[in-house]
């Protein structure tokens, strides 16, 4: 959690970009204290980095470039020089006799046609001095044919004169398996989901965002192997390893199948029932946990979201207010949410590459201190049953799947017009936040103090939160009321800050971007641009999802949204499916540009 770098953004930007490692560029990637060497020749080129070293241990990534014609299967041999061991190794089957090592390709990375890298990496064991090996063979044929260069000792000042396209300009952070890093984002690249890719890619303009990496929803069980023929959890972190190709990697799963989903709301129902909760343990959490497990994907950094509006929805709909619904009393008396929530932290979190985020709605929802402080208790609770503790949570996400501004720039919260504060206008409505940035960082010294830990980082979903085109607003509203002063100056156009579903005006908001600000661990596309929110009239499904009148623009709304008109786009398609329309209005309002 630091403070923005121009660096760390354009690391995340390569998403899903190989970097072509070339002779001598290994250096690039090196920590001060690492060591390095690489290798050329014509058939293929090894980078190999000790990425980081103690006493009596080390972990290093080897990547290797085919510069020769395609392969479908390699074999990577080197000779340490000292008594290294490799102890446990990653992305390769790896072997040892005295000094010589062979690694293999596994089942789903052996494919290495001309020009393109892979990576793989090992924890090892050394005393004495730890140095690299310089000479490598793949397939058995050298890569090099000249005398092994001796790796420097301290990084080259210089910069290397053949430089990737894109190189990570932070030294890699990955420790050891079973060691998290403070922000999993940082110095990371993102997933690119092919399948959503592909969608956006096939639409116009689409290419210019569909290299972004967005989270998989594992919106049901069925997800867990794949909805008619798509790719299933183990397809994408196995794809998700190939993208890696050795560096770190955050690929983010969203974890949305509890007992009684969506309980305020009817277009994103689940299929589990109100008191399912053993299902959702065992047909669900389980198998996940099992296959994230799998020592094959340790290298990866596992972000999930967990449950999105559940426990917001436990502190503003479960009793007592305008909005409530008889589900969302139910589940509060029943538990489920909270039992369930704790199971998945617990048995999500006792995976060491997996780094949980829970779900804290917007700032348009738990923004008011009479919700805010009730909900932070209400998370401490949940992160504290089943088994979980706060060591299972790395942060929180805001905004998740909704349109909130991440910054308002022409009013603050702060502000007054003759004496009369913003808070008091109808837009803010008492509300003590203007936007999801300045809420996120509330909220997160809130939930330190209420006894989570203090690295605690925030994310904020920022994938339809634009608010560019021609509507966007140049400057402060009109000081004549505090009213014209708000409207005409946000930048978010909803009718009310209640909507939520398919919004008109909305736009593509900032490109996923690394530890952007204080307390931020990044800007993140978790809701996959292009996926509608909910269905504009009732269409029968096998997904137990429901017709929400907030995604019909003829609503006139509910106690949730004042009353409001839902601002709905229409003719959308059921919650999850595409909406090419809704996609290319995000591409238009785009803010900042495409
Ligand atoms: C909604 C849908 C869910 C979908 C998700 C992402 O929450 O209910 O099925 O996966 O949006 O688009």
């Amino acid at each position: 959690m630091r403070a923005p770098t121009r660096r760390r953004r354009t690391a995340l930007m390569a998403a899903g970009v190989l970097i072509a490692t070339g002779s001598g560029t290994a250096a690039a990637f090196t920590a001060t204290n690492a060591s390095a060497a690489s290798d050329a020749a014509a058939g293929c080129s090894v980078a190999y980095t000790v990425q980081s070293q103690w006493n009596v241990g080390f972990t290093a990534q080897v990547t290797i470039t085919n510069t020769g014609p395609a392969v479908t299967a390699w074999n990577v041999g080197w000779s340490f020089a000292g008594n290294q061991k490799v102890t446990q190794g990653w992305s390769a089957d790896i072997a040892q006799t005295g000094a010589a090592v062979t690694a293999k390709n596994l089942s789903y990375n052996g494919s290495l046609g001309t020009g393109a890298s892979t990576g793989f990496g090992f924890n090892g064991s050394y005393s004495g001095t730890n140095t690299s090996p310089t000479a490598f063979t793949l397939n058995g044929v050298a890569c090099n044919g000249g005398t092994p260069t001796t790796p420097p000792t301290t990084p080259p000042t210089s910069p290397p004169t053949d430089p990737p396209t894109d190189p990570p300009t932070t030294p890699p952070t990955t420790p050891p398996p079973g060691t998290r890093v403070d922000n999993p984002y940082a110095g990371a690249k993102g997933y690119v989901n092919p399948e959503w890719s592909a969608k956006a890619a096939a639409e116009p303009g689409g290419s210019r965002i569909a290299n972004q990496s967005t989270a998989v929803w594992l919106d049901r069980i069925a997800a867990i192997n794949g909805v008619n023929g798509g790719m299933g959890l183990r397809a994408h972190l196995n794809k998700a390893v190939t993208q890696a190709a050795g560096q770190p990697l955050v690929i983010e799963l969203v974890i949305y199948d509890l007992p009684g989903r969506d309980c305020a709301a009817l277009a994103s129902n689940g299929e589990l029932g109100a008191t399912e909760l053993g299902r959702y343990k065992t047909e669900y959490i389980d198998p996940i946990a099992a296959i994230i497990a799998d020592p094959a994907y340790a290298a990866l950094r596992i972000v999930t979201i967990v449950e999105p509006d559940s426990l917001p929805n436990l502190v503003t709909n479960a009793g007592g207010t305008a909005g409530s619904t008889e589900a969302c009393a139910t589940m509060k008396a029943n538990g489920n949410y909270e039992a369930g929530v704790g199971y998945a932290l617990h048995k999500l979190g006792a995976i060491s590459n997996v780094y949980n985020y829970i779900d804290a709605g917007h700032h348009g929802w738990l923004g008011w201190d009479t919700n805010m402080g009730p909900a932070a208790q209400g998370f401490l609770k949940a992160a504290t049953t089943g088994g979980a503790t706060v060591n299972d949570v790395t942060g929180f996400i805001v905004n998740t799947a909704n349109y909130g501004a991440t910054t308002e720039p022409f009013f603050k919260i702060t502000d007054n017009v003759n004496g009369t504060s913003v808070r008091q206008s109808k837009w803010v409505d008492w509300n003590y936040y203007v936007d999801e940035q300045s809420y996120a960082q509330a909220l997160r010294t809130l939930l330190v103090t209420t006894g989570f830990n203090s690295n605690l980082g925030m994310l904020i979903d920022t994938s339809r939160n634009g608010w560019g085109g021609t509507a966007r607003p140049t400057g402060p509203g009109a000081t004549t009321s505090v009213d014209t002063y708000v409207n005409g100056g946000r930048t978010d156009r909803r009718i009310h800050l209640g909507n939520w579903c398919n919004q008109s005006g909305a736009g593509i908001g900032q490109r996923p971007t690394a530890a952007p600000a204080t307390g931020i661990d990044a800007y993140v596309w978790v809701k996959p641009p292009g996926e509608s929110d909910g269905a504009s009239s009732l269409i029968p499904n096998d997904e137990g999802k429901g017709f929400d009148r907030m995604c019909d623009p003829t609503y006139t709304g509910n106690g949730r949204n004042g009353n409001s008109m839902s601002g709905a786009l229409a003719n959308s398609p059921l919650a999850g499916q595409w909406f090419s329309a809704q996609f290319q209005e995000l591409l238009k309002n785009a803010y900042p540009a495409l």
